[in-house]
């Protein structure tokens, strides 16, 4: 396939899908994010806001400083402060790109920015000039260019293309088109914009009526060349365009697609778990290519197809995207080089500090847990790589429950190296857990969501627990494992608290 075959795919996620409500991360987290990006070999990382806040600056200047090999971009909106703090955050980046963006549309013209086609039109060239100013590598966005009379954004496109935009994008910024639809808008503006081979043709879909994935391969079936997209189909309302799928279709059918993407899809697995860690949201079990089930055969039927010859219901391979689900891994009898290897195998790098701690962890664990799974291992790994520093440690955790007995919880924390005790009842173990740390903590935070669930099979599985918390006006996710799943919740919490505390000294540390 020659180079005008492949499909660069942008990834938002940090930006877009940062946008889904309750997603966000911290700094520590997006960095992270966008190492593991590079990994799955993206072609351009957005990675925020710039002006929107002090914060996304941060984020977006430490990502352009330090990830190399791969371009980053940052969102501006099409006026001068938006560029100018937009490149502020990105000049040291390899071949950073400005993202700027207008809407076209009559709807956004007359009600949101109040200003006429032939101001949009100005506006749009002379952002895009100031835009290159700084960078050859400019992205122009029709907001809401679906809706938008396509005469006009042939008219836009035409323009910035002459003032030095290189990449320019068709949303569908509400989910609003449909696939055969979507695919003759770009083949239009393929065949409308005079001086469109002077730069590439991109997507953005959003997912608001299903159709994000199919739009876009639609828009590349007839000429765009870039697709925007997110991990898990994170991303404002009901997400953007689901890059595993995407990319997945585009790989498993290349036999219609006659294009290919540069993804290292075996990374594709590994990368769902940490989006989903890192923002406190699970995907579903019946999602494509990454849910829980996107590969289990329940039927009989099924199972005895699978039993004699794979391809029978399975189109994918589970390990061309990573997924090494009921790999036995090792047992406690295993040494810190095996289990190093196993790491390694499983797409990570770890310093010789984080091995250790890795190394305790699965000690501790395969202590009590006959069988060591790749997922058990991977639950130890986002743990620690994605570690905050702890204001509250948990030491020890006593419960009383069952039928007929009011349930009671004994927690022991250390708080500022000192170890306190305390003991509550509750409606539940749970509950009785969860007033326990809020005494010692002196927090009140409000639980918004708790989710409880298996990282492997067996009843000595281990439980992982989401939840979701507010203090102090902000909301922060938490997540923790154990065999123990009361333990698990325990550690839940007191993760979302440390998180709170941490949030609250990095912004007191950005001035906020
Ligand atoms: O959905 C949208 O239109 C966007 C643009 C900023 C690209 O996110
Ligand atoms: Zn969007």
């Amino acid at each position: 396939m020659s180079e005008n075959d492949k499909i660069y795919i942008f990834d938002t996620t940090l930006r877009d899908g940062e946008q889904s409500p309750g997603a966000s991360m911290n700094m520590q987290e997006k960095f992270r994010l966008a190492q593991q990006l590079v990994k799955l070999r993206v072609d351009v990382i957005e990675a925020g806001f710039p002006v929107a806040s002090r914060g996304d600056f941060d984020c977006v200047k430490n990502i352009a400083d330090h990830i190399k090999g791969v371009q980053i971009a940052g969102l501006a909106r099409c006026n001068v402060k938006d560029i100018d703090t937009a490149w502020e955050a990105l000049k040291n980046g390899d071949n950073p790109r400005i993202h700027t963006f207008l809407a076209t549309s009559d709807i956004h013209l007359k009600y949101k920015l109040k200003m006429s086609r032939d101001q949009v039109l100005d506006l749009a060239v002379a952002s895009v000039k100031h835009a290159a100013s700084y960078t050859p590598n400019v992205e122009f966005s029709a907001e809401d260019a679906s809706r938008s009379d396509l005469d006009f954004v042939c008219k836009v496109f035409g323009a910035v293309i002459d003032a030095g935009a290189k990449v320019l994008n068709y949303p569908d910024t509400t989910g609003y088109a449909l696939p055969d639809e979507f695919g003759e808008h770009i083949r239009y503006l393929m065949n409308n914009i005079p001086n469109i081979e002077k730069a590439m043709l991109s997507v953005h879909c959003h997912n608001d009526l299903g159709l994000a994935v199919a739009n876009s391969l639609a828009a590349v079936n007839n000429g765009a060349r870039q697709v925007e997209c997110t991990i898990n189909g994170l991303g404002e309302r009901a997400g953007n365009t689901a890059m595993e799928e995407l990319v997945m279709a585009i790989r498993t059918r290349a036999d219609r697609m006659n294009v290919h993407t540069d993804i290292a899809t075996e990374h594709i697995h590994p990368s769902s778990r940490l989006v989903t860690i890192i923002t406190g949201m699970p995907v579903q079990p019946n999602k494509a290519i990454v849910g829980a089930n996107a590969f289990a055969h329940e039927s009989g039927i099924h199972q005895d197809g699978m039993l004699k010859e794979r391809t029978t219901y399975e189109i994918m391979n589970p390990c061309d995207i990573g997924l090494t689900k009921g790999n036995l891994v090792l047992g406690k009898h295993s040494g810190r080089h095996a289990l190093k290897d196993r790491i390694v195998t499983m797409g990570y790098s770890l310093s010789e500090e984080d091995l250790s701690r890795v190394f305790e962890r699965f000690k501790e664990l395969a202590d009590v847990k006959k069988e060591m799974f790749d997922e058990d291992l991977e639950a130890i790994l986002m743990d620690v790589v994605l570690r905050i520093p702890e204001e509250y440690e948990l030491m020890t955790l006593g419960v009383m429950s069952g039928s007929k007995v009011m349930p009671a919880a004994a927690v022991r924390l250390k708080i500022d190296n000192k170890e306190v005790e305390k003991a509550a009842i509750g409606i539940g173990p749970i509950d009785a857990t969860f007033r326990a740390i809020a005494d010692l903590t002196k927090t009140s935070s409000k639980l918004l969501y708790f989710a409880v669930s298996s990282i492997t099979g067996g009843t000595d599985a281990q439980g992982e627990v989401m939840v979701r918390i507010e203090g102090d006006g902000k909301i922060v996710i938490g997540q923790g494992s154990d065999p123990d799943i009361i333990t698990a919740a325990a550690k839940a919490y007191l993760n979302g608290l440390n998180r709170l505390v941490y949030l609250k000294k990095e912004q007191s540390k950005a001035g906020k």
